[in-house]
């Protein structure tokens, strides 16, 4: 009897301890969902820092995520985006040239030739400021931008286009969530998620600084005296200091992003007064001083991307390395980092010294990088 008793007590007890567990009010296991259109939450994508590479910080208003990084690679290679279904963002930023329109100096689209060159598009998650002239402050606002000069996005029919094909519709509400509606804001915040998962960090030159490749010796000669020395420094020794790292290295030194995320006049023109062919930031900012002054572009997989510089006059990297050698144009804006433009360039290199610093850039061509089946067209 006794036993009974207490195995009843027992039984109440845990009977109203299951009860107190379940009225906990902090209780923080989410309700269950049980609609089948809200798949809204989506799968949180982390991004791996590279070695030697800043820390990551996503842009605010961007939620990364497994469904939204999915859409904007597929939107990025649709030419439903442009008014004329013709060309897509992949037109102009093609994957084996490093997102950059190789070989042309020049892209077409809608309304004709794009007044500059189409720059590469990777690690971007470590950028401050887009375009050649730095108009864009944030990726998502460069992306609408695109959208609407490179691809017309201005005509609202764009926006119809993808409402009625019912993959987009779903894609979108697995993305965004409720309501399941379509617009330009979601277009191009998905188009900026694939975008910051652009990342480019395997190329030899990686390989050499975790210590698991090394340079040739040319290459070596390329980086190291070359590439990475300031020539005021020594005295202008032959074969010594080509005084690149200033502005195609990051801003500290340490890091391996090889952007110095600045703005820079190179050399390349000469200016009438504050006028420039193309005025560049100046343009933006309305302030002469920054006439002629451009945003640095990559130097990681410039072997890629040629023809250079914003107006992709320059069809090989020998013409670059000319250029700066022994083709620098005096101008009234000109970088106080091209230390020799009056005299119109280095003048210190030699053919082998020339050669080498082009061994040395073409080891920052990151083959994974440029053949990564997950950021392909989706579509083939
Ligand atoms: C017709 C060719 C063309 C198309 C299509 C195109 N772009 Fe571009 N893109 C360019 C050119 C040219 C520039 C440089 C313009 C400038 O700086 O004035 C550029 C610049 C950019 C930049 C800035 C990169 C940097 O380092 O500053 C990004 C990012 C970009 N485009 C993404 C996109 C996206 C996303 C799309 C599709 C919505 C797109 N582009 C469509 C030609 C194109
Ligand atoms: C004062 C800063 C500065 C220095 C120093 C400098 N560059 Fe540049 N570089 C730039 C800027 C800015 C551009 C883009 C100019 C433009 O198109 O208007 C550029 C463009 C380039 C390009 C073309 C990139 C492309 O995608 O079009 C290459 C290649 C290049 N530089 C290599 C070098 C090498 C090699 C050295 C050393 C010999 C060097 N640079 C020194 C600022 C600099």
């Amino acid at each position: 009897m006794r036993t009974k008793s207490f195995l009843l007590f027992v039984f109440a007890a845990a009977f109203m301890l299951v009860l107190l567990q379940n009225c906990r009010p902090d209780k923080t296991e989410p309700p269950v969902n049980t609609d089948p259109d809200s798949l809204y939450a989506g799968t949180p994508v982390t991004l791996t820092k590279p070695f030697k590479f800043p820390a990551i910080e996503i842009p605010t208003g961007i939620n990364l995520t497994k469904e939204g990084v999915q859409l904007g690679r597929m939107l990025f290679y649709d030419p439903v985006l442009s008014s004329d279904s013709m060309f897509s963002c992949s037109s102009c930023h093609k994957q084996q040239f490093a997102f950059s329109d190789g070989g042309n100096a020049f892209s077409t689209n809608i309304f004709g030739l794009t007044k500059r060159n189409s720059p590469a598009l990777f690690n971007m998650v470590w950028m401050k400021k887009f375009f050649w002239d730095g108009r864009a402050a944030t990726l998502q606002l460069q992306a609408e931008d695109a959208m609407q000069h490179e691809l017309n996005f201005i005509d609202p029919n764009v926006v119809a286009k993808l409402q009625i094909k019912p993959q987009y519709v779903y894609l979108f509400k697995k993305a965004f969530g409720r309501p399941g509606d379509i617009t330009k804001e979601k277009v191009s915040n998905a188009l900026t998620q694939f975008m910051l998962t652009l990342i480019s960090s395997e190329s030899k030159f990686d390989s050499v600084m975790r210590n698991q490749a090394s340079f040739t010796a040319e290459e070596s000669h390329g980086f190291y005296d070359l590439f990475k020395q300031d020539p005021a420094l020594n005295q202008q020794q032959p074969g010594v200091g080509a005084d690149c790292f200033h502005c195609h290295a990051s801003s500290s030194g340490d890091y391996l992003t090889m952007i110095d995320n600045s703005f820079h006049n190179n050399s390349l023109d000469t200016s009438n007064g504050f006028q420039f062919p193309d005025n560049g930031q100046g343009a933006i900012t309305g302030n002469q001083l920054q006439n002629g002054i451009f945003k640095t572009p990559h130097i990681r997989n410039i072997e890629v991307t040629g023809p250079y510089m914003r107006d992709g006059r320059f069809t090989t990297l020998e013409q670059v390395v000319d250029f700066y050698n022994e083709g620098l144009k005096v101008s009234a804006t000109h970088d106080p980092l091209m230390k020799f433009e009056s005299q119109g360039g280095l003048h210190s290199l030699s053919p082998q010294d020339k050669a080498d610093l082009i061994a040395f850039l073409k080891t920052l061509t990151d083959y994974r990088f440029l053949t990564d089946t997950s950021l392909a067209n989706p579509f083939h």
